[in-house]
């Protein structure tokens, strides 16, 4: 797909938010302006608009692109015959819900080909709301593609991924992961066999770091840990089909050049990476341990201040070293609904059933926490410092219900049996004797 490999070893800038800027060919960025009459190498100009023009400075989100053609150069776009899985809506549950690993096909299938849509807090012209996919894939694709309907977090669970961008090329893999802006042209490579995944589209505000408020101006994910390619172009003129998901559904067209055309940019609406082993876990020194937005890497703010459209929160290893407190995330039922996923190892709230690439969903005021066995050993265990290892799960918790698709709820990887981990919690209550002394 991309004829012009990148270098093994990518390079990239570095910070969160910033106006960026790169050039592959020096003198290929304008100075002073951005759009001359001429440009000295003969580029086109192009803005690639993440906000309205009129949001507020702090929220804007523009790029200028300098490319050999400008995006508007294709035909018309045709509907495709075959669609992502699950766009179809399932019947409203109130239940805790799990899935196991989603397998991967043996058939050819690329990126795009493996995405499963799993829940939807909304429809995708909708301003705010998120809907959340898996995806598992065995080649690298040989289309390009872009996603009208929101910007996407790539969250890989097995496989390294290279993802090249109209911006340049990322390089990923488990442990780390993407945001691609709406309407970013990209394609996705396979670096190993097969690769699988979860993925946030969030059709809300994009995705920033979270306040840090008393924790102070350090900790969590660091500015200075988000890495954006540089430019990196080709020049060829050999037909490429460029795929684009509008509304949910697939559209194609076939362009005479490549899309990856662009010499060099500068702006703010970038695709960036972050490795979550760089995360700063902050928690208790004393008992008890705080709420899980502790682990916030990235938010989407929703309209009511504070009430985030989606966080993205992980359990990264960490000690616990909390007195006198039961360690594993209590029991809980909360406003915001839970989708959870495991990168690696286990999640210290469920000793068995929630697998590497397995999926849980808590909606609004569903009861849960941690199983049977885990609650159970929690209570008895022995309070010495403790480390959490070789663990990487996380969260997106959106503010409005999560409903899963027809295919999450009637494929074979849903547990059928998922409340049982929580049944023969043993009874503990011993009430005092009155007439015994305290
Ligand atoms: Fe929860």
């Amino acid at each position: 797909m991309f004829k012009t490999p990148a270098p093994d070893a990518l390079t990239y800038q570095s910070g969160f938010g910033n106006q960026f800027g790169s050039e592959a060919i020096a003198g290929a960025l304008p100075v002073g302006q951005n759009s001359p009459q001429r440009h000295p190498l003969g580029l086109y100009a192009e803005q690639f608009s993440g906000t309205a023009f009129t949001v507020a400075r702090s929220e804007a989100r523009r790029t200028w692109l300098y490319r050999i053609q400008p995006s508007a150069s294709h035909p018309q776009y045709q509907r495709l015959e075959t669609q992502i899985l699950g766009q179809q809506q399932g019947p409203i549950t109130p239940n805790r819900l799990r899935w196991n690993a989603f397998n991967i096909a043996t058939q050819p299938t690329d990126f795009i080909d493996g995405l499963i849509a799993l829940a939807s807090t909304s429809a995708a012209d909708q301003v705010e709301g998120v809907s959340l996919y898996v995806y598992a894939a065995n080649t690298s694709m040989q289309r390009a593609f872009f996603n009208a309907d929101g910007e996407w977090l790539i969250v890989p669970q097995q496989g390294r991924l290279r993802i090249v961008t109209e911006l340049g090329v990322l390089d990923i893999e488990p442990q780390e992961i993407a945001v691609l802006p709406r309407g970013l042209k990209f394609c996705v490579q396979l670096k190993d066999t097969n690769a699988r995944g979860y993925l946030c589209e969030n059709h809300g505000c994009a995705l920033r770091l979270p306040d840090l408020g008393p924790i102070g101006s350090n900790g969590l994910a660091n500015p200075r840990d988000f890495l954006v390619p540089v430019a990196h172009f080709e020049d060829q003129h050999q037909p490429v089909v460029l795929v684009q998901k509008f509304l949910g559904k697939l559209w194609a067209t076939t362009l005479q050049h490549s899309p990856f055309d662009v010499v060099a940019w500068h702006g703010n609406n970038v695709p960036y990476k972050y490795d979550l082993r760089r995360f700063n876990a902050l928690g208790t020194v004393s008992y008890d341990h705080p709420d899980p937005s502790i682990f916030t890497v990235l938010t989407s703010p929703s309209s009511t201040h504070g009430q985030a459209n989606v966080d993205f929160v992980i359990f990264p290893p960490r000690w616990m070293v909390a007195e006198n407190t039961f360690r594993p995330p209590w029991f809980h039922r909360n406003l915001m609904n839970e989708f959870m996923g495991l990168i690696d190892g286990a999640y210290d709230a469920k000793a068995e059933g929630f697998m590497p690439g397995g999926v849980s969903l808590h909606n609004c005021m569903s009861a849960h926490g941690p199983d049977n066995i885990t609650a159970q050993k929690a209570i008895t265990a022995e309070l010495k410092p403790h480390k959490i290892e070789q663990t990487m799960a996380f969260m997106f918790e959106t503010s409005k219900v999560l409903r899963p698709s027809r295919h999450a709820l009637e494929c074979s990887q849903l547990q059928t049996d998922y409340d049982a981990c929580w049944s023969g919690i043993a009874r503990t209550f011993k009430p005092f004797d009155p007439d015994s002394p305290r």
